[in-house]
């Protein structure tokens, strides 16, 4: 970009139309409204001359999109999760990386304990069964699912969502809380959210409902397959919503089908949007398309985050020079 030349951005997804205006006040701006779907190749092209791109959780920026548009200096995503941006690549190039971290944490959480009371409490199963004019009389059993109050609420990575899952649990439902992560919380943290350290294993055999909030990379894939599966309890709940990949999906309908656990809820998949076939005509599996941060709140903060770090990223706006959440502020030469 030169100095004088207004800069060029790009966003890759339909998003808001006053993320659209705002941008409109300092950059040059190529949109896409209509939500179109643009294979790697198009969005290269399309990004030809752009020295930034807003994009969301779904658009693949690795090392062949960044070698082929070498005048980007800013990718700046709406999701708080980045696996689908290569940081090391963007590091190396110079360019500025930001996701959306924070502002759908609380968000998340409730749809992620809501995910989990609807696997508990067979509510999706039970709904189905009365849409399909099933429903002729009551029954003792009918539908009789597991209690959320006072059973073990396992937590298995423990960042901002997780805690805030935790709180949920514990403050609001009298749960024991157990979790794992990479690295032990502050005691004083462990303390207020009454949460218990375990080892992975404990954490598995432990839980009566077990929360998937972990960030996706090699390391997680499959964190939780067959061999996992097979340490929980019959009777236990497994809710996702980090992200797909970090559960084997087959491994994981094999098990719902055996009931070797009870339910399932997932709002992400392995190779979303497609979902493994099985998992469709389980019934003791809830299933929601990756909507966990969508409340509408939320989704315009996130997407209005992404345009703060946009703007401040490229030298406008009142945060020039120093996007909030940026991943790799050093290309920049800010610390945070
Ligand atoms: C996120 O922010 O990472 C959500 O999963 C949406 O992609």
């Amino acid at each position: 970009m030169s100095a004088s030349a207004t800069p060029r951005v790009l966003v890759a997804r339909a998003v808001f139309d006053e993320v659209i205006e705002r941008l409109r006040q300092y950059f040059e701006v190529r949109h896409n409204q209509g939500d179109a779907v643009w294979p790697q190749d198009e969005l290269i092209q399309r990004l030809q001359g752009a020295d930034g791109v807003f994009v969301t959780g779904t658009e693949a920026i690795d090392t062949r999109l960044l070698a082929a548009c070498p005048q980007l200096r800013a990718v700046c995503s709406m999701a708080v999760g980045y696996n689908n941006i290569d940081v090391a690549a963007c590091t190396e190039r110079g360019v500025l990386v930001s996701n959306a971290p924070d502002v759908l944490t609380e968000t998340t959480a409730d749809f992620g304990f809501a995910l989990m009371m609807a696997a508990a409490r067979r509510i999706s199963e039970s709904e189905h069964f009365l849409r399909a004019g099933r429903w002729t009389r009551w029954g003792h059993d009918m539908f009789a699912g597991g209690d959320v109050h006072g059973a073990t609420l396992g937590v298995l990575g423990m960042g901002r969502i997780g805690q805030a899952i935790a709180r949920r649990g514990a403050l609001g439902f009298g749960m024991p809380v157990i979790y794992h992560n990479r690295s032990r919380l502050a005691p004083e943290i462990e303390v207020r959210l009454g949460a218990r350290y375990v080892a992975k294993d404990e954490l598995l055999r432990q839980s009566d409902h077990l929360v998937l909030v972990l960030p996706y990379g090699p390391a997680s894939h499959h964190a939780i397959g067959a061999p996992e599966l097979a340490l929980m309890k019959p009777t236990a709940t497994l809710t996702n919503v980090a992200r797909g990949g970090i559960v084997d999906d087959a491994a994981l309908a094999q098990a719902l089908r055996e009931r070797r656990i009870a339910a399932a809820g997932l709002d992400v998949f392995e190779g979303e949007p497609a979902v493994h076939p099985e998992l469709l005509t389980l019934p003791n599996v809830v299933l929601t398309p990756h909507i966990a941060s969508a409340s509408l709140p939320t989704r315009r903060a996130m997407a209005h985050l992404a345009a703060d770090n946009l703007i401040a990223a490229l030298g406008a706006g009142p945060q020039a020079g120093k996007p909030p959440t940026a991943l790799n502020p050093q290309v920049l030469g800010v610390t945070r």
